[in-house]
Protein backbone atom coordinates (compact mmCIF):
# COMPACT_ATOMS: atom_id res chain seq x y z
CA UNK A 1 0.00 0.00 0.00
CA UNK A 2 2.94 2.27 0.57
CA UNK A 3 4.52 1.78 -2.36
CA UNK A 4 1.43 2.28 -4.36
CA UNK A 5 0.76 5.38 -2.53
CA UNK A 6 4.14 6.89 -3.08
CA UNK A 7 4.15 6.17 -6.49
CA UNK A 8 1.32 8.22 -7.27
CA UNK A 9 1.66 11.66 -8.75
CA UNK A 10 1.95 14.02 -6.01
CA UNK A 11 2.61 16.93 -7.80
CA UNK A 12 -1.16 16.58 -8.90
CA UNK A 13 -2.35 17.25 -5.66
CA UNK A 14 0.45 19.34 -4.38
CA UNK A 15 1.62 21.31 -7.36
CA UNK A 16 2.28 24.76 -6.58
CA UNK A 17 -0.41 24.59 -3.58
CA UNK A 18 2.25 24.70 -0.85
CA UNK A 19 -0.04 26.34 1.60
CA UNK A 20 -2.67 23.32 0.89
CA UNK A 21 -2.78 21.46 4.53
CA UNK A 22 -1.28 18.03 4.01
CA UNK A 23 -4.97 15.24 3.74
CA UNK A 24 -5.77 12.83 6.31
CA UNK A 25 -3.81 10.28 3.49
CA UNK A 26 -0.96 12.48 3.47
CA UNK A 27 -0.47 11.95 7.36
CA UNK A 28 -0.87 8.61 7.24
CA UNK A 29 1.49 8.02 4.68
CA UNK A 30 3.74 10.23 6.78
CA UNK A 31 3.17 7.97 9.35
CA UNK A 32 3.58 4.72 7.45
CA UNK A 33 6.68 6.20 5.76
CA UNK A 34 8.41 6.98 9.12
CA UNK A 35 7.76 3.35 10.57
CA UNK A 36 8.34 1.87 7.85
CA UNK A 37 11.62 3.83 7.19
CA UNK A 38 12.69 3.15 10.53
CA UNK A 39 16.30 4.02 9.87
CA UNK A 40 18.44 6.77 10.90
CA UNK A 41 18.65 9.58 8.36
CA UNK A 42 20.91 11.15 6.41
CA UNK A 43 20.75 14.83 4.28
CA UNK A 44 23.03 16.90 2.34
CA UNK A 45 23.59 19.03 -0.24
CA UNK A 46 25.59 20.53 -3.09
CA UNK A 47 26.06 23.76 -4.77
CA UNK A 48 24.94 24.29 -8.22
CA UNK A 49 27.93 26.78 -9.03
CA UNK A 50 31.05 25.98 -10.57
CA UNK A 51 33.38 22.88 -11.68
CA UNK A 52 32.30 20.01 -9.76
CA UNK A 53 35.80 17.84 -8.54
CA UNK A 54 36.59 14.86 -7.34
CA UNK A 55 37.19 16.78 -3.40
CA UNK A 56 33.49 17.21 -4.25
CA UNK A 57 32.97 13.36 -5.26
CA UNK A 58 35.08 11.67 -3.01
CA UNK A 59 34.44 14.05 0.49
CA UNK A 60 30.72 13.77 0.01
CA UNK A 61 28.74 12.04 -2.95
CA UNK A 62 30.84 8.64 -2.95
CA UNK A 63 29.67 8.70 1.32
CA UNK A 64 26.06 9.74 -0.23
CA UNK A 65 26.28 6.27 -1.90
CA UNK A 66 28.11 4.31 0.40
CA UNK A 67 25.39 4.87 3.05
CA UNK A 68 22.63 5.07 1.21
CA UNK A 69 21.23 1.72 2.19
CA UNK A 70 21.74 2.22 5.89
CA UNK A 71 20.10 5.35 6.20
CA UNK A 72 17.10 6.91 4.88
CA UNK A 73 18.33 9.26 2.70
CA UNK A 74 17.80 13.01 1.35
CA UNK A 75 19.80 14.65 -1.21
CA UNK A 76 19.02 18.00 -2.39
CA UNK A 77 20.84 20.48 -5.04
CA UNK A 78 21.38 23.54 -2.83
CA UNK A 79 20.42 26.78 -5.24
CA UNK A 80 19.11 28.94 -2.70
CA UNK A 81 22.71 28.72 -1.30
CA UNK A 82 24.14 29.45 -4.55
CA UNK A 83 22.50 32.66 -4.90
CA UNK A 84 24.23 34.18 -2.18
CA UNK A 85 27.05 35.12 -4.39
CA UNK A 86 26.03 36.49 -7.98
CA UNK A 87 24.55 33.84 -10.69
CA UNK A 88 23.74 33.94 -14.22
CA UNK A 89 20.30 32.68 -14.11
CA UNK A 90 20.63 30.55 -17.59
CA UNK A 91 23.48 28.99 -16.44
CA UNK A 92 21.93 28.34 -12.81
CA UNK A 93 19.30 26.42 -14.25
CA UNK A 94 21.49 24.23 -16.34
CA UNK A 95 23.67 23.86 -13.10
CA UNK A 96 21.00 22.58 -10.98
CA UNK A 97 20.30 19.67 -13.22
CA UNK A 98 23.66 19.12 -14.33
CA UNK A 99 24.03 18.49 -10.35
CA UNK A 100 21.44 16.06 -9.82
CA UNK A 101 22.51 14.15 -13.25
CA UNK A 102 25.85 13.69 -11.35
CA UNK A 103 24.05 12.98 -7.92
CA UNK A 104 22.40 9.80 -10.38
CA UNK A 105 25.59 8.66 -12.65
CA UNK A 106 27.52 8.31 -8.97
CA UNK A 107 24.95 6.17 -8.05
CA UNK A 108 22.88 8.10 -6.06
CA UNK A 109 19.39 5.74 -6.49
CA UNK A 110 16.34 7.95 -6.56
CA UNK A 111 14.22 4.63 -5.84
CA UNK A 112 15.47 4.58 -2.43
CA UNK A 113 16.85 7.85 -1.19
CA UNK A 114 14.61 11.73 -2.15
CA UNK A 115 16.63 14.21 -4.44
CA UNK A 116 14.98 17.29 -4.89
CA UNK A 117 16.05 20.87 -5.60
CA UNK A 118 16.05 22.87 -2.34
CA UNK A 119 13.89 25.89 -3.63
CA UNK A 120 11.09 24.02 -4.26
CA UNK A 121 10.41 23.08 -1.04
CA UNK A 122 9.92 26.74 0.86
CA UNK A 123 9.79 24.92 4.39
CA UNK A 124 13.77 25.58 4.28
CA UNK A 125 13.56 29.51 3.99
CA UNK A 126 10.92 29.69 6.09
CA UNK A 127 12.73 27.70 9.20
CA UNK A 128 15.93 29.71 7.97
CA UNK A 129 14.15 33.01 9.10
CA UNK A 130 12.90 32.06 12.52
CA UNK A 131 16.15 30.09 13.48
CA UNK A 132 17.49 33.94 12.64
CA UNK A 133 16.05 34.98 15.48
CA UNK A 134 17.85 32.88 17.76
CA UNK A 135 20.81 33.40 16.21
CA UNK A 136 23.79 35.82 17.60
CA UNK A 137 25.71 37.54 15.15
CA UNK A 138 29.53 37.03 16.88
CA UNK A 139 28.66 33.45 16.60
CA UNK A 140 28.44 33.79 12.43
CA UNK A 141 31.07 36.19 12.34
CA UNK A 142 33.17 33.33 13.69
CA UNK A 143 31.85 30.99 10.85
CA UNK A 144 35.95 30.39 8.78
CA UNK A 145 33.89 29.67 5.04
CA UNK A 146 32.31 33.38 5.29
CA UNK A 147 35.46 34.76 6.60
CA UNK A 148 37.56 33.05 3.61
CA UNK A 149 34.35 33.70 1.12
CA UNK A 150 34.54 37.40 1.63
CA UNK A 151 37.98 38.43 2.11
CA UNK A 152 37.82 37.56 -2.02
CA UNK A 153 34.88 39.69 -2.24
CA UNK A 154 34.76 43.61 -2.53
CA UNK A 155 32.91 44.39 1.03
CA UNK A 156 29.94 46.40 -1.52
CA UNK A 157 29.57 43.04 -2.78
CA UNK A 158 29.10 41.06 0.33
CA UNK A 159 25.35 40.32 0.52
CA UNK A 160 23.36 38.87 3.36
CA UNK A 161 22.25 35.86 2.18
CA UNK A 162 26.46 35.05 2.22
CA UNK A 163 26.65 36.04 6.04
CA UNK A 164 23.44 34.26 6.66
CA UNK A 165 24.48 31.01 4.74
CA UNK A 166 25.26 28.98 7.62
CA UNK A 167 21.60 29.67 9.45
CA UNK A 168 20.35 28.28 6.15
CA UNK A 169 22.31 25.26 6.24
CA UNK A 170 21.00 24.41 9.50
CA UNK A 171 17.27 25.00 8.35
CA UNK A 172 18.50 22.28 5.67
CA UNK A 173 19.26 19.88 8.13
CA UNK A 174 16.82 20.09 10.98
CA UNK A 175 13.88 20.23 8.90
CA UNK A 176 14.41 16.48 8.34
CA UNK A 177 15.54 15.31 12.01
CA UNK A 178 18.43 14.54 10.46
CA UNK A 179 21.18 12.21 12.15
CA UNK A 180 23.86 12.37 10.13
CA UNK A 181 25.50 14.58 7.68
CA UNK A 182 28.10 13.26 5.34
CA UNK A 183 30.15 16.38 3.90
CA UNK A 184 34.24 17.64 3.72
CA UNK A 185 35.78 18.92 6.86
CA UNK A 186 35.23 22.14 5.76
CA UNK A 187 31.44 22.28 6.42
CA UNK A 188 31.77 21.13 9.77
CA UNK A 189 31.75 24.24 11.67
CA UNK A 190 28.72 24.74 9.92
CA UNK A 191 27.16 21.40 11.29
CA UNK A 192 28.57 22.69 14.56
CA UNK A 193 26.39 25.86 14.68
CA UNK A 194 23.16 23.85 13.58
CA UNK A 195 23.80 21.67 16.68
CA UNK A 196 23.56 24.83 18.57
CA UNK A 197 20.73 26.18 17.10
CA UNK A 198 18.80 23.10 17.25
CA UNK A 199 19.60 22.73 21.12
CA UNK A 200 19.30 26.62 21.57
CA UNK A 201 15.70 26.00 19.79
CA UNK A 202 14.86 23.31 22.28
CA UNK A 203 15.96 24.45 25.43
CA UNK A 204 13.64 27.60 24.87
CA UNK A 205 10.59 25.93 23.09
CA UNK A 206 10.83 22.32 24.29
CA UNK A 207 12.12 19.08 22.58
CA UNK A 208 11.90 20.05 18.74
CA UNK A 209 15.26 19.35 16.86
CA UNK A 210 16.99 16.33 16.50
CA UNK A 211 21.16 17.13 16.98
CA UNK A 212 23.14 16.12 13.61
CA UNK A 213 26.40 14.55 13.53
CA UNK A 214 28.60 15.51 10.54
CA UNK A 215 30.09 12.28 8.77
CA UNK A 216 33.57 11.86 7.15
CA UNK A 217 36.30 9.75 6.93
CA UNK A 218 40.09 10.60 7.89
CA UNK A 219 40.67 9.86 3.84
CA UNK A 220 37.99 11.73 2.64
CA UNK A 221 37.47 14.70 5.11
CA UNK A 222 39.65 17.23 2.86
CA UNK A 223 41.11 16.48 -0.60
CA UNK A 224 43.44 18.97 -0.97
CA UNK A 225 44.57 21.18 -4.06
CA UNK A 226 46.83 19.51 -6.30
CA UNK A 227 48.92 22.88 -6.88
CA UNK A 228 49.18 23.26 -3.26
CA UNK A 229 48.69 20.72 -0.52
CA UNK A 230 47.99 23.23 2.35
CA UNK A 231 44.58 24.47 0.77
CA UNK A 232 41.72 22.10 0.02
CA UNK A 233 40.81 21.81 -3.90
CA UNK A 234 38.29 23.94 -4.87
CA UNK A 235 35.26 24.86 -7.30
CA UNK A 236 36.81 28.96 -7.25
CA UNK A 237 40.68 27.52 -7.59
CA UNK A 238 42.19 30.48 -10.06
CA UNK A 239 44.64 27.51 -11.47
CA UNK A 240 43.03 24.29 -13.29
CA UNK A 241 45.79 22.69 -12.07
CA UNK A 242 44.21 22.53 -8.27
CA UNK A 243 41.97 20.33 -9.06
CA UNK A 244 40.72 17.54 -11.53
CA UNK A 245 36.59 18.05 -12.35
CA UNK A 246 34.64 15.23 -12.87
CA UNK A 247 34.02 16.48 -16.59
CA UNK A 248 38.36 16.85 -17.50
CA UNK A 249 38.89 13.60 -20.03
CA UNK A 250 41.65 11.91 -20.33
CA UNK A 251 44.38 13.82 -21.62
CA UNK A 252 43.41 16.92 -19.12
CA UNK A 253 43.87 14.67 -15.87
CA UNK A 254 47.05 12.75 -17.20
CA UNK A 255 48.68 16.74 -17.51
CA UNK A 256 46.56 17.11 -14.39
CA UNK A 257 47.95 14.80 -12.05
CA UNK A 258 51.86 14.36 -13.49
CA UNK A 259 52.03 18.24 -12.81
CA UNK A 260 50.57 17.77 -8.97
CA UNK A 261 53.23 18.58 -6.70
CA UNK A 262 55.20 16.80 -4.71
CA UNK A 263 57.51 16.43 -1.86
CA UNK A 264 60.91 16.09 -1.64
CA UNK A 265 62.39 12.39 -1.41
CA UNK A 266 61.39 9.57 -4.33
CA UNK A 267 59.92 7.02 -1.87
CA UNK A 268 56.23 6.82 -1.81
CA UNK A 269 55.20 7.23 1.72
CA UNK A 270 51.95 7.92 3.44
CA UNK A 271 53.04 10.69 6.18
CA UNK A 272 51.93 13.98 7.51
CA UNK A 273 55.36 15.12 6.61
CA UNK A 274 55.30 14.66 3.16
CA UNK A 275 51.10 16.08 2.91
CA UNK A 276 51.65 16.30 -1.04
CA UNK A 277 52.14 12.76 -1.37
CA UNK A 278 49.63 12.37 1.13
CA UNK A 279 46.60 14.23 -0.83
CA UNK A 280 47.78 11.77 -3.88
CA UNK A 281 47.64 8.56 -1.83
CA UNK A 282 44.12 9.37 -0.26
CA UNK A 283 43.04 9.95 -3.79
CA UNK A 284 44.36 6.95 -5.01
CA UNK A 285 43.10 5.14 -1.61
CA UNK A 286 39.40 5.96 -2.24
CA UNK A 287 39.36 5.57 -6.14
CA UNK A 288 40.45 2.33 -6.32
CA UNK A 289 39.32 1.08 -2.54
CA UNK A 290 42.68 0.13 -1.48
CA UNK A 291 44.03 1.37 2.37
CA UNK A 292 47.21 4.04 2.11
CA UNK A 293 49.38 0.82 3.61
CA UNK A 294 48.57 -1.13 0.42
CA UNK A 295 49.44 1.60 -1.74
CA UNK A 296 52.35 2.03 -0.27
CA UNK A 297 53.44 -1.38 -0.69
CA UNK A 298 52.37 -1.66 -4.31
CA UNK A 299 54.71 1.24 -4.79
CA UNK A 300 58.04 0.20 -2.41
CA UNK A 301 60.77 0.12 -4.91
CA UNK A 302 59.35 2.54 -7.48
CA UNK A 303 59.33 6.67 -8.40
CA UNK A 304 56.94 9.49 -8.01
CA UNK A 305 56.39 9.21 -12.29
CA UNK A 306 55.20 5.24 -11.23
CA UNK A 307 52.77 6.33 -8.95
CA UNK A 308 51.44 9.08 -11.14
CA UNK A 309 50.79 7.05 -13.41
CA UNK A 310 48.73 4.88 -11.57
CA UNK A 311 46.96 7.29 -9.52
CA UNK A 312 46.13 8.87 -13.15
CA UNK A 313 45.03 5.53 -14.78
CA UNK A 314 42.44 4.84 -11.12
CA UNK A 315 41.10 7.90 -11.67
CA UNK A 316 40.42 7.67 -15.40
CA UNK A 317 38.71 4.20 -14.38
CA UNK A 318 36.49 6.15 -11.95
CA UNK A 319 35.96 9.26 -14.57
CA UNK A 320 35.45 7.37 -17.85
CA UNK A 321 32.12 5.30 -17.18
CA UNK A 322 31.00 8.04 -14.50
CA UNK A 323 30.64 10.66 -17.69
CA UNK A 324 29.31 8.14 -19.87
CA UNK A 325 26.66 7.64 -17.38
CA UNK A 326 26.13 11.40 -17.15
CA UNK A 327 25.86 11.65 -20.91
CA UNK A 328 22.71 9.16 -20.97
CA UNK A 329 20.47 11.26 -18.25
CA UNK A 330 17.53 13.20 -19.82
CA UNK A 331 16.74 16.68 -18.36
CA UNK A 332 13.03 16.13 -18.49
CA UNK A 333 13.76 12.77 -16.07
CA UNK A 334 15.87 14.13 -13.90
CA UNK A 335 13.56 16.74 -13.43
CA UNK A 336 10.51 14.24 -13.00
CA UNK A 337 12.69 12.54 -10.42
CA UNK A 338 13.40 16.19 -8.34
CA UNK A 339 10.00 16.77 -8.52
CA UNK A 340 8.76 13.52 -6.93
CA UNK A 341 11.61 13.68 -4.58
CA UNK A 342 10.53 17.04 -3.30
CA UNK A 343 6.98 16.30 -2.88
CA UNK A 344 8.25 13.04 -0.78
CA UNK A 345 10.25 15.53 1.47
CA UNK A 346 7.61 18.41 1.45
CA UNK A 347 5.76 16.01 3.75
CA UNK A 348 8.35 15.76 6.45
CA UNK A 349 9.00 19.39 5.89
CA UNK A 350 5.76 20.96 6.97
CA UNK A 351 5.09 18.54 9.23
CA UNK A 352 8.22 19.79 11.09
CA UNK A 353 7.32 23.21 10.19
CA UNK A 354 3.34 22.75 11.74
CA UNK A 355 5.12 21.40 14.95
CA UNK A 356 7.57 24.68 15.10
CA UNK A 357 4.68 26.86 14.11
CA UNK A 358 2.93 25.44 17.02
CA UNK A 359 5.81 25.79 19.45
CA UNK A 360 6.49 29.30 18.96
CA UNK A 361 3.47 30.53 19.74
CA UNK A 362 1.88 31.55 16.03
CA UNK A 363 -1.89 31.24 15.56
CA UNK A 364 -2.23 27.80 12.68
P1 LIG B 1 29.73 22.74 -1.42
O1 LIG B 1 28.76 22.83 -2.53
O2 LIG B 1 30.78 23.79 -1.31
O3 LIG B 1 30.48 21.35 -1.44
C1 LIG B 1 29.78 20.14 -1.54
C2 LIG B 1 30.39 19.06 -0.70
O4 LIG B 1 31.74 18.80 -1.11
C3 LIG B 1 32.58 18.83 0.04
N1 LIG B 1 33.92 19.29 -0.38
C4 LIG B 1 35.04 18.66 -0.09
N2 LIG B 1 35.29 17.54 0.60
C5 LIG B 1 36.58 17.15 0.73
N3 LIG B 1 37.62 17.84 0.17
C6 LIG B 1 37.41 18.98 -0.53
N4 LIG B 1 38.41 19.64 -1.07
C7 LIG B 1 36.07 19.44 -0.67
N5 LIG B 1 35.51 20.50 -1.30
C8 LIG B 1 34.19 20.40 -1.10
C9 LIG B 1 31.92 19.79 0.98
O5 LIG B 1 32.37 19.62 2.32
C10 LIG B 1 30.48 19.44 0.79
O6 LIG B 1 30.15 18.31 1.56
N6 LIG B 1 27.15 24.43 2.48
C11 LIG B 1 27.37 23.29 1.64
C12 LIG B 1 26.10 22.80 0.96
C13 LIG B 1 24.95 22.58 1.89
C14 LIG B 1 24.78 21.47 2.76
C15 LIG B 1 23.54 21.69 3.40
C16 LIG B 1 25.55 20.34 3.04
C17 LIG B 1 23.87 23.39 2.04
N7 LIG B 1 23.01 22.86 2.94
C18 LIG B 1 23.05 20.80 4.36
C19 LIG B 1 25.05 19.45 3.99
C20 LIG B 1 23.84 19.68 4.64
C21 LIG B 1 28.36 23.66 0.55
O7 LIG B 1 28.51 24.81 0.19
O8 LIG B 1 28.96 22.62 -0.03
Amino acid sequence: MLLFYSKKPFHTRYGGQRDESPSLLDTLYLILYTCYMNKPRIFSGIQPSGNLHLGNYLGAIKNWAKLQDEYDSIFCVVDLHAITVPQDPEALKKKTIEIAKIYLAAGIDPSKCSIFIQSHVSEHTELAWILNTITKIPEMERMTQFKDKSEKLDKSKISMGLFDYPVLMAADIILYDTNLVPVGKDQMQHIELTRDLASRFNNKFGETFILPKGYTTKESANIMGLDDPTKKMSKSAKSEYNYIALTDDEETVRRKIKKAVTDSGSEIVYSDEKPALKNLINIYSLLADKKPEEIEKEYAGKGYAEFKNGLADVTIAFLEPFQKKLKEYDDEKVLEILRAGAEKVRLLATAKMEEVKKKIGFVL
